[in-house]
């Protein structure tokens, strides 16, 4: 089978031309097209869809996985959902945990029992040990994001023989980290009993596409429940093709080589994951943001110290060459050791 032909790519193209008397409005039957008679069904997928998630669940080491058109959001509800079904009245997350998690809680009725990360020069740091170990001491499971914004991790096989020994699930946010099920070690399907992979973040999907996987039977069942509770009724097959496409995506070891390189070459912030290049400009952001964005270069996102440059096993060896070069050019300045701009915790009310 080509890359390009999943199953639901290679079902959207063999659809002959037709007169569409269905959704959706805009009566152009491409690929954007509703559940019809061949095209299957997100709810209860037994053709195209339900081949494409069985093929995902093995390459991600999942007993089962279902795909999202609604982002890693509704990965994060279903989980937690997962959660309340069974019984569990609360859950220990570390404090900057993005904001789904506490729109989740709140909406199950789940306690949340933070975690305290600390700051170290402008980055949350991932919470200790023993900081975990105590949260988990007053709640029922756990949910940690691995690997996060700034593409550091938790100690992942200590908090899975944590969670296995104390019995309680292990649940992690993957937003981040769709493009580590090549290194097990690192990947959060090798700990966790659920967790979600934002595919449109660091895998080659459109923007929404996701995943969310159980390891395990009798997680799976709780999760097909929960999932059909929070996804939509009416999925974008455009992002369901994507996501095949994403999970089945090759790795591109060159470039997760040429990441590592660029890290030291041009003074990034040392982080475990090739895909976030972190560069220190202190309050001098803003200027270089300007400079890079004149060139047609736009980072991931300024926090008020760094610049970060999201990679995926898509971005080109020029791309990266002009990045370097244009870096080449900028001064840096001191970071600043305070929470990032943006990163809210999450016992706190937004703005
Ligand atoms: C750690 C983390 N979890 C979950 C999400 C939600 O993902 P999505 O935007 O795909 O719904 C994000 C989004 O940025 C995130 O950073």
């Amino acid at each position: 089978m080509k890359r390009a032909d999943g199953h639901i790519a290679q079902m959207l193209r063999t659809q002959r031309k037709h007169v569409s008397f269905h959704t959706p409005g805009h009566k152009r039957a491409g690929a954007d097209i509703t559940e019809l008679s061949y095209s299957d069904n997100l709810y209860s997928p037994r053709g195209a869809i339900a081949e494409a998630e069985k093929d995902a669940a093995r390459i991600l080491g999942a007993r089962r996985s279902f795909f999202l058109t609604d982002g890693s959001t509704c990965g994060v509800f279903s989980m937690l959902r997962c959660l309340a079904a069974t019984g569990r009245t609360s859950v220990a997350v570390p404090v900057f945990s993005h904001p789904s998690v506490r729109h989740a809680c709140d909406a199950m009725g789940l306690k949340l029992v933070p975690i305290p990360q600390e700051t170290e020069y402008g980055i949350p740091r991932q919470p200790a040990r023993e900081a975990i170990l105590r949260a988990l001491g007053s709640a029922d499971a756990l949910l940690i994001t691995s690997p996060d914004y700034y593409g550091n991790f938790p100690p992942l096989p200590e908090i899975g023989a944590l969670c296995k020994e104390e019995k309680k699930p292990l649940l992690i946010d993957g937003a981040h980290g769709s493009h580590l099920h090549f290194d097990p070690a690192r990947y959060a399907g090798t700990y966790a009993d659920l967790w979600v992979d934002g595919v449109h973040k660091s895998l080659p999907a459109l923007t929404q596409g996701a995943v969310v996987s159980a390891k395990t039977q009798p997680w799976a069942e709780q999760l097909l429940a929960a999932v059909r509770m929070f996804r939509t009724t009416s999925p974008s097959y455009p992002i369901l093709a994507s996501v095949e496409y994403a999970v089945k995506y090759p790795r591109n070891e060159a470039l997760e080589r040429r990441a590592e390189a660029f890290k030291t070459q041009y003074g990034c912030v040392k982080n475990g994951d090739w895909s976030k290049l972190l560069v220190p400009f202190g309050k001098r952001c803003e200027a270089a943001q300007r400079f890079l964005e004149a060139h047609g270069v736009y980072p991931e996102f300024n926090d008020g110290n760094y610049l970060m440059f999201y990679l995926s096993p898509c971005t080109k060896g020029k791309e990266l060459e002009k990045l370097g070069k244009l870096l080449e050019k900028l001064p840096r300045g001191t970071v600043l050791n305070a929470a990032p701009a943006g990163a809210i915790p999450i016992y706190s009310e937004e703005p």
